[in-house]
């Protein structure tokens, strides 16, 4: 069978991708959480896996330098959507990539400071709303901008809302509903189509099991 390439990224998205994989008889060799290693072989002999950044997992797998990835929603909405296909919701990490602002504060009108880093996917929200944007890129620690007027508003995502409330902001609407999803390259789909349908038939059956009590 052909090598197949699976790329993922540590964190939350990785606990829960994990026994995923397993129902699907994959499960690497090693231990990746404490490893510096990128790429890890596994249970399955044609089977690797990649640790990448979060926002390069749909561009490997873009230019088919992985098969398969596993992506959050807001990662794919910011990249563009190329060069992939995306056949399964995991329904793991779920999120909203949400607008907020300061607790108490009217939005303001006219044209107005958004600080995120999601700068595609605020262009494109705004630019629906017919509000007028100066986009400011920021790489983390998005609910300062606000409170130190860098920013009228941010685009973020948000689970609890604890890291908003902490910081004085407050939720205000709502851009996507998020979770990971599989994404397939579309050239891996038709060359590896027998590996990858079982691929994604074994974790879609693991992902309705989780689910079936919800
Ligand atoms: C995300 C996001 C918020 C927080 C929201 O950061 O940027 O800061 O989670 O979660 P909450 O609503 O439950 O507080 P994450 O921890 O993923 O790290 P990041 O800053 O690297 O994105």
């Amino acid at each position: 069978m052909a090598q197949l390439t699976i790329a993922l990224t540590k964190g939350r998205i990785l606990e829960e991708t994990l026994p995923l994989l397993a129902a699907a008889g994959i499960e690497p060799l090693e231990s990746i959480h404490n490893s510096r290693k990128l790429t890890f072989e596994t249970s399955s002999p044609e089977v690797r896996l990649l640790i990448l950044r979060g926002v390069d997992v749909p561009t490997y797998v873009q230019f088919g330098a992985a098969d398969v990835g596993v992506s959050g929603k807001d990662t794919l909405l910011e990249h563009g959507g190329h060069g992939y296909y995306e056949p399964l919701d995991l329904r793991i990490a779920r999120c909203r990539l949400m607008t907020a602002g300061l607790v108490g504060q009217a939005p303001k009108a006219g044209r107005i400071k958004v600080a995120t880093k999601y700068v595609n996917v605020a262009k494109r929200f705004y630019a629906e709303k017919g509000q007028q944007v100066d986009v400011i890129k920021l790489y983390g620690a998005m609910e300062l901008a606000p409170v130190l007027q860098l920013a009228d508003e941010i685009v973020d995502i948000v689970d609890t809302g604890n890291t908003l409330r902490a910081n004085g902001l407050e939720p205000r609407e709502v851009i996507a509903e998020v979770s990971s999803r599989l994404i397939v390259n579309k050239a891996s789909m038709k060359l590896k189509h027998y590996q990858i349908e079982a691929l994604m038939d074994a974790m879609e059956s693991a992902v309705n099991e989780i689910n079936s009590g919800t």
